[in-house]
């Protein structure tokens, strides 16, 4: 029996959380084992209800559970709020709250969706990276920052900052995660220009030692978002700062030609880790029935992987999503010629039944 903290959100987030606890509660049929749900609020419905966008309770129920999995937060009609109470914020103060640190992005392009991708199918086929994005620090966090009137002029300040240990604890992970793929890792930073990323380049150096076996190579920010695009087959473990990750990631995920279809892992080493879907909460397509849940029904595959070790049933997931993508099943994003067109909630069904 593992207990869940469920955080669906805003938008589409509660739509494409019901086809993954779909997915999840048939493979716990399958598989014999026992997920307890509770629902607890994050976002701008947080801040509706409680005031505020990440309620304490939310963060003690989440503390006391086995893994979170989160939805999707925010809307335009939250925009004008002020920054500590728009729903953006909950999601930073989830990362910060349980340490959050690594941030596993998988961007994999499957052979029947190579044609859903903008790029051209010999440059994206098989491409298969893993993005890890360090979360809880960088830009993100750092301090000073505001917005001050200085010098006579308002002047808005954020602070990119790392110290080692910080480094030290992702480069840990990219290390580990490279092991277990190709044992290949491209560190991307911008250490031409930036102190903090000659600092992030020198601990991964360092890193690199006790991990002889992987080959460790270095990449400019602006050259890896070309390379991206140009040759992503050259990729297959990618570690990076918060900013650098943020940006990196949606672009990843045009290989695979929708942000709908990935999801992550956000992964403490104080055992509560969160699962979600890297795409946004899509206020305009709320209620239609038209998103695409395998983003988020992957982040639930991924839970299972990465916090309760299922490996098996994290490929069952997979393979499922597989066959019913190469029965032709496609949701608005992903549709193209030929294909049939479905909505969110006929595609959990097809993938749960394809579960045995
Ligand atoms: C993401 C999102 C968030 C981020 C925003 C919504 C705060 O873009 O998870 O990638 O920048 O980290
Ligand atoms: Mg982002």
């Amino acid at each position: 029996m593992y207990k869940i903290t469920v955080v669906s959100g805003d938008g589409t987030g509660p739509e494409v959380m019901a086809e993954a606890k779909k997915v999840l509660n048939k493979t716990a049929e399958v598989f014999g084992f026992k997920l307890e749900y509770k629902d607890e609020l994050i976002g701008g419905i947080a801040y509706e209800k409680t005031g505020t966008p990440l309620p304490e309770q939310t963060i003690k129920t989440a503390k006391d559970s086995d893994a979170v999995m989160l939805g999707a937060v925010g809307d335009w009609k939250y925009d004008t709020l002020p920054p500590e109470v728009r729903p953006e914020r909950a999601l930073l103060g989830i990362r910060k709250a349980l340490d959050l640190f690594a941030n596993l992005r998988p961007a994999i392009v499957w052979e029947d969706l190579v044609s859903s991708s903008p790029l051209k199918p010999e440059i994206v086929s098989n491409v298969d990276i893993m993005i890890i994005r360090e979360l809880t620090g960088d830009v993100y966090f750092g301090e000073p920052k505001g917005v001050e009137v200085i010098n006579g002029k308002k002047t808005g300040f954020n602070n990119m900052i790392y110290n080692e240990d910080e480094v030290r604890r992702i480069a840990k992970v990219a290390f580990e995660t490279a092991m277990v793929r190709d044992k290949k890792l491209c560190s991307v930073d911008k250490a031409n220009v930036l102190d903090v990323s000659r600092l992030w380049r020198e601990i991964m150096i360092e890193t690199s030692k006790d991990y002889p076996e992987v080959e460790l190579s270095h990449m400019y920010v602006d050259n890896a978002a070309m390379q991206l695009i140009r040759a992503p087959k050259q990729f297959s473990t990618i570690v990076t700062g918060n900013i650098f990750g943020d940006i990196l990631s949606d672009e990843a995920s045009m290989l695979s030609g929708s942000l709908g279809l990935l999801p992550s892992a956000s992964l403490s080493d104080k055992g509560v880790s969160l699962y979600e879907p890297i795409h946004g909460s899509a206020p305009d397509l709320t209620g239609k029935d038209i998103v695409n849940p395998i983003a988020t029904i992957l982040s639930g595959a991924m839970m299972l992987k990465y916090s309760f070790k299922m490996d098996e049933a994290y490929k069952t997931i997979e393979n499922a999503i597989k066959s019913v993508l190469s029965d032709g099943y496609r949701t608005k994003d992903i549709m193209s010629e030929g294909k049939t067109l479905i909505g969110t909630k006929q595609m959990g069904d097809l993938i749960a039944a394809k579960i045995k």
